[in-house]
């Protein structure tokens, strides 16, 4: 019997060393030790043959959903972790132009140390490496308070408003700088946990937005997510293998998110049967597209900081001046203060 993925080695080039383990395979193309299989793909992969074959799929999905072309300029929202650096570095690997965005959300990590200051580390040296721009926007500079103040605020869980808050800086950013695209690192693991929270609770306007390429539209940018078919697993070989270091470790509001939980149960799902996660975001962006799209939300500029927005004040502006209502139990830096009052509007301090 010839070896490769799922059949045990007997003989010829991928012959398996005497007493290696029964799990042990060979690299498809090459017959050398695969250091990752791949079921949902019937595929197994060296360490040389791994990076090539993931920057190859990027392309592919780049291609498929006509994210951007080569003389696109591509903003990365990075994050420190293993999906948007290697995001990053794959981009710059396939001869993208491609800058990074961190948003310095200024929290504290379990060990009381700075979380998003060990993350940023991450991202400056990638940027070092690569010789490319890293823009930092950091919240206490821009806005005066972080996120750690925002959620004691909101009395919510600090992911959604986080999200808020990363999502309005990524596209003004991407806007202000004229970027052709917003890239960012979310994976297969994460589309499917939101395909399977936004189903649960048949949220129709989620729904249609979900997908890996959203259009530019006025005051909008470009939304791309070259990664959303590879498993968090897949992207972590990949940034482990090309040699570029990420923080490991998860952000300390993360932990008990639903998230994780809709993620533990769908990769219950993929052991018992592989190929579930891929086929489940795959077969719902397909059948998305047999739907007729529903219109867009009318927007208008929002009145406080003139991003566009369904209401007359957007979320963002909203959850600011919650914050600030929260008044005098923040320590808002005179300069945050200067910058959220005196202007009306949030200007992006950017430092480069
Ligand atoms: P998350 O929302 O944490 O799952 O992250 C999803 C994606 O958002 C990441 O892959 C990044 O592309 C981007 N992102 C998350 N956090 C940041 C951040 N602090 N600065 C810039 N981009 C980020
Ligand atoms: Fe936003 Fe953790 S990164 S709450
Ligand atoms: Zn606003």
């Amino acid at each position: 019997m010839k070896c490769g993925p799922g059949r045990p080695c007997t003989g010829g080039r991928g012959r398996a060393e005497e007493g290696a383990p029964k799990s042990y395979r060979r690299c498809k193309p090459c017959g050398g030790k695969a250091v990752i299989h791949m079921p949902q793909h019937r595929l197994a992969l060296c360490r040389a043959c791994y990076p090539p074959w993931f920057e190859k799929q990027t392309q592919r999905t780049i291609e498929r959903f006509h994210m951007f072309g080569k003389t696109d300029r591509i903003l990365v929202a990075v994050s420190g972790g293993k999906d948007s650096l290697g995001l990053w570095h794959a981009l710059l690997q396939l001869g993208y132009v491609a800058d990074g965005l961190y948003i310095h959300l200024r929290i504290q990590g379990s060990d009381g140390l700075a979380y998003s200051q060990r993350s940023l580390e991450f991202a400056r040296a990638y940027a070092d490496r690569s010789g490319r721009e890293l823009i930092v926007v950091d919240l206490q500079e821009t806005m005066g308070f972080g996120i750690p103040e925002i959620q004691r605020a909101v009395h919510r869980p600090a992911c959604s408003p986080c999200g808020t808050t990363k999502r309005h800086y990524m596209n003004k950013v991407a806007v202000e700088r004229g970027y052709d695209g917003l890239a960012t690192g979310h994976n297969l693991d994460d589309e499917a946990a939101t395909l399977f929270s936004n189903t649960l609770r048949w949220d129709m306007d989620y729904l249609a937005r979900q997908t890996p390429v959203l259009p530019a539209a006025e005051g909008f940018a470009r939304k791309v997510k070259p990664f959303c078919f590879f498993s968090e697993k897949e992207t972590a070989l990949y940034a482990v293998l090309e040699g570029v270091p990420y923080i490991r470790e998860e952000c300390p509001f993360a932990l008990g998110a639903t998230s994780l939980e809709h993620k533990d149960v769908i990769n219950r799902l993929e052991h018992e049967s592989p190929g579930t996660k891929r086929a489940f975001l795959a077969n719902f962006l397909s059948a998305k597209d047999r739907l007729p799209a529903p219109a867009p939300p009318a927007m208008k500029p929002c009145r406080e900081c003139g991003s566009p927005s369904p209401v007359e004040v957007c979320a963002f502006c909203r959850l600011r001046a919650a914050t600030l209502a929260r008044g005098s139990g923040l320590a808002l830096t005179q300069v945050g203060a200067r910058s959220v009052e005196g202007q009306g509007a949030v200007v992006c301090q950017v430092k480069t």
